[in-house]
């Protein structure tokens, strides 16, 4: 199926998500940008990682039929510089080099199937093969996401107020 058809499908399962659930993704995710993320990770099985400090990678999960039921994207930070935002709100100083997995969506109807672990495992082997650790930042109130990464053994690392003040916790597993 060609990229285009892919992110739309992504994008048909954040419209399929309640308002609490698409406040916790985080917004709308963009048809080129999860493109351009699935074109990354395709690249990266192909030729490894690119000679970029930060590159972020996408994969889908598919039913049977041939439909997305999942996506994720993970950033690979390697001796990244923090942004302006991870200075002030994570206090984070440099060099940074770990796996952030920045967006994780599951279709509704397949909550609780473990399709979430299999997205997880593409994002934790991206970290495994460059021998670093794995961070989510999630919003405090997303309970089933905070439980369902206890589930995988991650702790609390940090957590703060965003300028909004919304609070927010960083989990990781090393
Ligand atoms: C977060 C998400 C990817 C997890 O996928 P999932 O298939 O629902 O995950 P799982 O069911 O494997 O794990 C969730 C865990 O939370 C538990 N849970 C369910 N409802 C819960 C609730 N209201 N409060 C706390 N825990 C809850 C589940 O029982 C499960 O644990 P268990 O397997 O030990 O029983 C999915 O729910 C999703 O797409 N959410 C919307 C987008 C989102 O929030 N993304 C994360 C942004 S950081």
């Amino acid at each position: 199926m060609e990229g285009n058809g892919i992110a739309l499908q992504v994008r048909g399962i954040y419209d399929r998500l309640g308002r609490a659930e698409k406040a916790f993704f985080g917004g709308p995710p963009y048809t080129s940008e999860i493109e351009r993320e699935l074109a990354n990770y395709s690249e990266y099985e192909l030729n490894g990682l690119p000679e970029r400090s930060r590159v972020v990678l996408g994969s889908c999960v598919y039913d049977r039929k041939g439909s997305v039921i999942g996506f994720q994207a993970s950033t690979v930070l390697y001796g990244a510089n923090p942004t302006k935002y991870e200075k002030d709100n994570l206090r984070l100083k440099g060099p940074l080099s770990y796996v952030q997995l920045k967006k994780i969506i599951v279709d509704p109807n397949h909550w609780g199937e473990g399709i979430s672990d299999e997205l997880l495992d593409v994002s934790l082997g991206l970290a495994t093969d460059l021998d670093i650790g794995l961070v989510v930042d999630i919003n405090a109130k997303n309970s089933r996401m905070i439980s369902f990464m206890e589930k995988h053994q991650a702790v609390t690392l940090k957590n703060w107020k965003t300028p909004r003040s919304t609070r927010m916790i960083r989990m990781g597993i090393s």
